[in-house]
């Protein structure tokens, strides 16, 4: 195979012997030993498992450590505990070269539906907490390494464990119960009054419901038996004392040196000061996956005993500079346990920050210098390691220097003190000595695992006895290209005395010390600045505060009782979780699962990682692999590509490219993409072409190396661009009624305003996935693909291909979730996947980086809407202008029917007499924006409570009151015409009102926000009603095919695709009722076009309602055809009556179809029923805001939805739970950043944040409406997938109404009550918002050819 030196130094040639001299890697993955003598420093664990020993459970989210869909257990002997270890990695991160001796348990290793699944396993499926379950392997692993380590775990420590987790679909709530039955605190007190959250002390009942039976039975679970699991191999044990040996692994590009000792590392150091040290990888493992870095000489000191020691001395703790920060942790918890308070106060500085700092699979194996010598400008450790100036030891081959870390430790961006040949050797702690006090501090957007956006390390030392400052350091990270001590502004406290004035001194200070260019990169000005100064306002409270205990209150300030809160750190409250349903009527038969909270049918399956996602299928023989190749410029034409230097990576096979089409490079639900770009680019990530190579590994280092040279265009990059330049996507949308003129000339008073709704990205968990195989006969090709829509995959790659759809057969078995994100935009990877198979004549697969996913397929369109509203002093709205405009991008795609949606929404609940609503597509050059649950809905109602709120800010009336005054009622015209029937509204409502307890907490509410200055508390109650149906009338169809077969055994088939929501789960149910036959009987094993033809996508929250109803139809004709022989065995069994069938030479196969009737609405005469019926619900959410930070938390969140007669309440209470939590993201967290250029810099879970576990509400109540039978829909039910989403606005009105209250109390007489907070409100828009003396407002002016780091898109 040929060897790529290409960039090496010449001062690392000389160590990349002979292939010869390279070793043997020895480790274990489930109990089985792996000897590789050929490995490569460059493979990671995950792609070893995966694709070596084809172990699939262990999946790929993302690659970079922020999703843990990939964790594993790694167990070892460590010799300076002596004791053996176990502890969760990310697989994706771990190269395989740093697992010599280690023994890796993966998901298949602790159990399997085959033999027994493991309790870990049991639990998540039965307590409902795998729906899509791509992320389940992950989070069984981490549960599973909790329990291996702590078998009776608390809460508390079950929430911890999943820091590093990430599930797009759950909402988190079902995990967390399921697995709290392993805790010893329980998760619920039962009632017995520890737990003040508790859901059985609801003693008052408000809603007069009784409490419904459980959505599962933990006492059925199996127990944990600690003595079953498998034990760590007695090989490797017996190797515990045998000395360790350098150990060298020879790659393609890569060596890998394991040293044994110190000298042998730092000898290698002396000779080559240029190989790369590595720890724990989390670092340089990005670098070289996504930065294209290579370090071709690697050293592995992980081995040496000197950088692992801990060492307890005179002025503090000492920890090897390899020491893995999950042991720092553990040693510094200790520590503060057993040590006098005063101290510990840097250690518990030091924990604040590593609290909060990645997952367990990250602290388990990165390191402390790791971490430090990295230097990156937001390192958590690094600006309290500056501020208690930790002392760091750094050697060389015969020298050694300790330096303390202050100002001159990081002389520029990434740089530190080290000399080349120098390596960090350990890092000393001080204690705090008596008058010292520390504070870390950090906000990022989200709490857990997530990089800073300030953070910093405050810490003060008295004169012995008095409150006059002695020494003061404050140093920030987030500020600079490093972390940086504000100097200028400490030196001249010293000798003031710690009072108001040397606050105000100090925060005038740093408002100039801490300056940033407007243009600094990470955007964010004005917020970062205002941190420096509130996060010292909150270290000056928390010193007062500890001075108050210390009795040295007559030297000092006295803390106002009312600013205490400020300095209160995070805490976790108790959890609380109730969900409420109708149990079936009594008398419904046992066998009848209808209604009943079935387990997903799969849920066993994904849990113990058999379940097969479309990358885990085996690969052939000959298969290759495909890697895109995209534009960098935003609008430009194609001037040249060249492809010469991909030609030279090992194992290219090919480039393929528009020229190598046979039919029609035209693709696009309008026909106005190409397939593959031709003479010019429309926005970054528009593909070009393609390599094809044997590996993925090489198909990325070929991609990245074709050069391509544009000339470049002018773009359009955001809305308000494309407004100036009337550049948009077909012509105005428009619904109007009644006359606005006479309206608004009746109101009392007219707002008018803006708001803009950021986009969002779906963040599946599984990215999009294509394998094709060309059959090599008459133009047939198979492809399996991770897609909501196998009907416009099949006719896309048709019509590429000029053959016809009739030999295109596309297979779906499961999706890791889709949200609309893969209902078409799968098929820009389809059709190129399909491409590459026809000119290779070989099976080719690709699944996409997470980085290229988000970057090439789009997402929820951001909206901006400018509206103005008519109303009377008593809140009633008369009327009603808004004007819509989405960002499009770059081609219309599905954008016409999101924006109509948002048009249909734009009442959400009310009753508005003359109202108009535009809407504009607006053609940018970004990515083309796509379907996202609840499509055009969520924006279009976030928009109507937007300007709801200030209707009744503006009247002064209760927002509630204001809301309902002007509800709709039953049988009401919405502004479309549709008459309202069966408007469940009005009760949900109520219900939401009473089992909130409103009116009380709003009491508390208030009472709360006047005892408390910089906390403040909001609470608000949000309605949703859905429309239900595709606007697209002919869409409305689904087909069905069922076969019975001779044992009586049925295999169903329908058109709709799993993706995670259960439907096959709905419709073996709606089957099992239908023919009277239990579920088991009955199994779904694909979506396919070969089955059922000419399906709609699974989308619009019709699915099951659509192919719910044609099942039951193809079932009907089977129960039909079985009719006489029913009546000539009464008695006898379904399996007689099939035999009987089948010797009467009577058919058992047949089909189903459904249309949904009267669906048809005219835009030109504002008539016809664009949808079938309406879903409803309502939510109450309380949440409380930081206000010097812009933190906040939900701290409740109470839900009633209508769904129906609910054909499985578990499935709907995980949709309402899962779009909630979904929805909660996209209004208060999830924000895509785009570079003036149009470049996306948000492409990965480290800088783009969905909800974590954390993120959920403390107390979460869902509520199903009982007695609310849905005559339209199978069996009663109603869709539940789009509608719950938007009650998340809940949380985003109930931030709103805490700013309110900020300002009220902060804001100076002219602080308006009417502010703007545009979507999602992150802590920079809350802290933004909530103006107070220590806002630093103004960012200095742009300067000339200057552009910010980002724009509003
Ligand atoms: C998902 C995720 C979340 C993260 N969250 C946070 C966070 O919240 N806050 C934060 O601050 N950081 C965070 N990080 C960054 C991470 O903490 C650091 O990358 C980590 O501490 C580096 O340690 P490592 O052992 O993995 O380093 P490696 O990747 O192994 O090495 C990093 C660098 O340090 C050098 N190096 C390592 N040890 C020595 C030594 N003894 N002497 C000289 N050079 C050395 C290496 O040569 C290399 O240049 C996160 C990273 C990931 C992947
Ligand atoms: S795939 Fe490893 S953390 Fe996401
Ligand atoms: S079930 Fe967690 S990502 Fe789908």
């Amino acid at each position: 195979m040929p060897v790529f030196f290409g960039s090496e130094t010449p001062e690392v040639q000389g160590l990349r012997p002979m292939k010869t001299t390279a070793d043997e890697l020895v480790f274990f993955v489930n109990g089985k030993k792996v000897v590789d003598k050929n490995v490569d420093p460059e493979t990671t664990l995950l792609a070893y498992l995966r694709r070596k020993l084809g172990l699939c459970g262990t999946k790929l989210g993302c690659g970079e450590g922020g999703c843990g869909a990939c964790t594993v257990m790694l167990s070892k002997y460590d010799r300076l505990q002596n004791k053996i270890v176990h502890f969760s990695v990310n697989a994706c991160l771990a190269p395989v070269c740093s697992l010599h001796h280690v023994a890796v348990t993966t998901v298949e290793g602790i159990g399997s539906t085959k033999t027994r699944l493991h309790p870990v396993q049991e639990r998540i499926a039965k307590s409902h907490g795998s729906q899509c379950g791509f992320c389940t392997p992950g989070i069984v692993m981490s549960m599973y390494t909790l329990l291996r380590n702590q078998p009776e775990p608390t809460i508390e420590e079950i929430e911890d464990a999943f820091q590093g987790n990430l599930c797009r679909c759950t909402g988190y709530r079902p995990i967390l119960q399921g697995f709290r039955t392993f805790a010893r605190d329980g998760g619920c007190c039962g009632g017995k009054g520890e737990n003040p959250n508790c859901c059985m002390n609801q003693k008052e009942d408000h809603t007069h419901l009784t409490l419904s039976p459980a959505l599962f039975n933990p006492e059925g679970f199996m127990p944990l038996d600690a003595t079953q699991e498998p034990i760590f191999p007695p090989e490797l044990l017996r190797l515990k004392d045998t000395p360790q040996k350098q150990l060298r692994f020879e790659g393609e590009r890569v060596t890998w040196i394991q040293a044994a000792t110190l000298k042998e590392l730092l000898d290698l150091k002396a000779q080559h000061p240029n190989v790369k040290l590595v720890v724990g990888n989390t670092e340089i493992g990005i670098e070289m996956k996504f930065k294209n870095k290579l370090f071709p000489v690697i050293v592995c000191p992980a081995w040496i005993p000197e950088l692992n020691a801990v060492e307890h001395r005179q002025e503090g703790i000492c920890f090897g500079a390899a020491c893995p920060l999950i042991s720092v942790e553990k040693t510094l918890a200790e520590a503060v346990d057993k040590l006098p308070t005063h101290k510990t106060e840097v250690f518990r500085g030091v924990l604040e920050q590593l609290r909060w700092f990645a997952g367990k699979q990250v602290k388990s194996v990165a390191s402390l210098g790791g971490n430090i010598i990295t230097a990156s400008p937001i390192s958590d450790l690094n600006p309290v390691f500056m501020a208690c100036g930790a002392k760091m030891t750094l050697v060389s081959q015969g020298t050694k220097r300790t330096v303390r870390m202050d100002h001159t430790f990081f002389p520029a961006y990434r740089k530190t003190l080290l000399k080349p040949e120098e390596i960090l050797l350990s890092v000393e702690i001080p204690y705090s000595r008596e008058g010292e006090y520390f504070s870390a501090f950090k906000q990022a957007s989200r709490r857990e695992d997530d990089i800073a956006k300030v953070t910093c390390g405050m810490r003060v030392l008295f004169k012995s006895g008095s409150t006059e400052v002695e020494e003061l350091a404050v140093c920030f990270g987030g500020m600079a290209d490093r972390t940086v001590s504000a100097l200028g502004t400490t030196q001249r406290q010293l000798s003031k005395v710690w009072n108001e004035e040397l606050l105000q001194d100090v925060s005038a200070s740093l408002a100039k010390e801490m300056c940033l260019a407007p243009d600094a990169p990470g955007g964010m000005v004005e917020f970062r600045r205002t941190l420096t100064l509130s996060f010292f306002f909150k270290f000056y409270l928390t010193v007062l505060q500890k001075l108050g205990k210390a009795d040295l209150e007559d030297k000092c300030a006295k803390l106002d009782p009312t600013y205490a809160s400020a300095t209160l750190l995070f805490h976790k409250d108790p959890p609380a979780n109730v969900q409420f349903f109708q149990e079936v009527p009594s008398g419904q038969s046992e066998e009848d699962m209808v209604g009943r909270p079935l387990v997903h049918l799969s849920a066993t399956m994904q849990a113990s990682g058999e379940a097969v996602y479309c990358d885990d299928m085996p690969r052939h023989e000959n298969e290759l692999s495909l890697r895109l190749v995209t534009s960098t410029k935003a609008h430009a034409r194609i001037k040249s590509i060249d492809t010469s230097e991909a030609q030279r990576v090992p194992g290219f096979v090919c480039f393929v490219s528009a020229d190598d089409i046979p039919g029609s490079n035209v693709t696009g639900i309008f026909n106005d993409e190409t397939v593959f770009a031709k003479d010019e680019v429309t926005c970054i990530g528009h593909i070009i072409g393609a390599v094809v190579t044997d590996t993925p590994e090489h198909a990325q280092r070929a991609a990245q190396a074709v050069k391509i040279t544009y000339e470049e265009l002018p773009a359009i990059i955001t809305i308000e661009d494309a407004i100036k330049n009337q550049s948009f996507h077909g012509s105005e949308l428009k619904i109007e009624k009644g006359n606005l003129k006479e309206g608004f000339a009746e109101a009392d008073n007219i707002i008018s305003g803006e708001v803009y709704i950021g986009g969002q990205d779906h963040f599946y968990l599984e990215t999009h996935c294509t394998i094709a195989i060309p059959k090599g006969e008459a133009g047939e090709m198979e492809l399996f693909v991770s897609t909501q829509n196998t009907m416009k995959t099949q006719s896309f790659v048709a019509k590429m291909l000029g053959v016809p759809e009739n030999r295109i057969l596309v297979r779906v078995k499961r999706m890791g979730g889709g949200f609309g994100g893969k209902e078409t935009r799968s098929t820009l990877l389809s059709t190129a996947v399909a491409l590459a198979a026809h000119k290779t004549g070989r099976p080719v697969r690709c699944m996409l980086d997470r980085d290229e996913d988000m970057l090439i397929t789009g997402g929820r369109h951001p909206f901006l809407a400018r509206y103005k509203v008519g109303f009377m002093n008593t809140g009633k709205v008369v009327a009603l202008e808004v004007d819509h405009y989405s960002n499009a991008g770059n081609s219309q795609d599905l954008s016409q029917a999101i924006m109509e949606r948002a048009l249909f929404h734009m009442d959400n609940c009310y009753k508005i007499p003359n109202i108009r609503g535009t809407g504009r597509l607006c053609k940018t050059n970004v990515s083309s924006n796509t379907a996202f649950r609840g499509f055009g809905g969520p924006q279009g109602m976030l928009i109507a409570e937007y300007w709801m709120s200030e209707v009744a800010v503006t009247c002064g009336l209760p927002a509630e009151e204001v809301r309902r005054q002007n509800m709709y009622e039953e049988g009401d015209l919405t502004h479309f015409n549709q008459k309202l029937e069966g408007f469940t509204l009005t009760r949900c409502w109520e219900e939401c009102l009473a089992s909130s307890q409103y009116e009380a907490r709003r009491k508390e509410v208030e009472k709360f926000n006047k005892e408390n200055c910089w906390k403040k508390r909001g609470l608000c109650i949000i309605p949703t009603k859905f429309g239900i149906s595709f606007t697209v009338p002919f869409l409305n169809q689904a087909g069905a095919l069922v076969h019975v077969y001779t044992d009586g055994s049925v295999l169903l088939t329908h058109g709709g695709t799993e993706m995670g929501q259960g439907l096959h789960t709905k419709m073996i149910q709606v089957a099992s009722r239908a023919l009277n036959i239990s579920t088991s009987k009955i199994h779904i094993s694909e979506t396919s076009t070969n089955t059922v033809p000419n399906t709609s996508p699974t989308a619009a929250s019709v699915s099951t309602d659509i192919n719910g109803q044609a099942v039951y139809e193809a079932c009907q004709t089977i129960l039909k055809r079985l009719e006489p022989f029913k009546k000539k065995k009464p008695s006898g069994s379904w399996e007689d009556w099939v035999t009987d069938a089948y010797l009467g030479a009577v058919s058992l196969s047949a089909t189903g179809f459904y249309r949904t009737p009267d669906l048809g609405y005219s835009f030109k005469t504002n008539s016809g029923n664009p949808f079938h019926y309406f879903s409803y619900g309502v939510a109450c959410s309380e949440v409380e805001i930081d206000c010097l930070t812009g933190d906040h938390k939900n701290l409740r969140t109470d839900i009633v939805m209508d769904v129906g007669s609910s054909l499985n309440p578990a499935i709907d209470i995980g949709q309402v739970e899962g779009a909630f939590v979904q929805g909660l993201g996209l209004f208060t967290l999830e924000e895509l950043h785009y570079s003036p250029e149009g470049s996306l810099h948000t492409r990965g879970p480290s800088t783009y944040k969905i909800p974590a576990f954390g993120s959920i509400p403390v107390q979460f109540s869902v509520s199903l409406l009982r007695d609310c039978p849905n005559k339209k829909a199978i069996y009663a039910s109603k869709a539940v997938g789009e509608p719950p989403l938007f009650l998340a606005a809940s949380i985003f009105f109930a931030i709103k109404d805490a700013i309110l209250a900020a300002r009220a109390q902060h804001g100076k007489d002219n602080t308006s009550k009417l502010f703007c907070l545009d979507s999602p409100a992150t802590p920079e828009k809350i802290r933004n918002a909530c103006v107070n003396e220590f806002t630093v407002s103004g960012v200095p002016d742009m300067p000339k050819n200057c552009k910010p780091w980002c724009l509003r898109i």
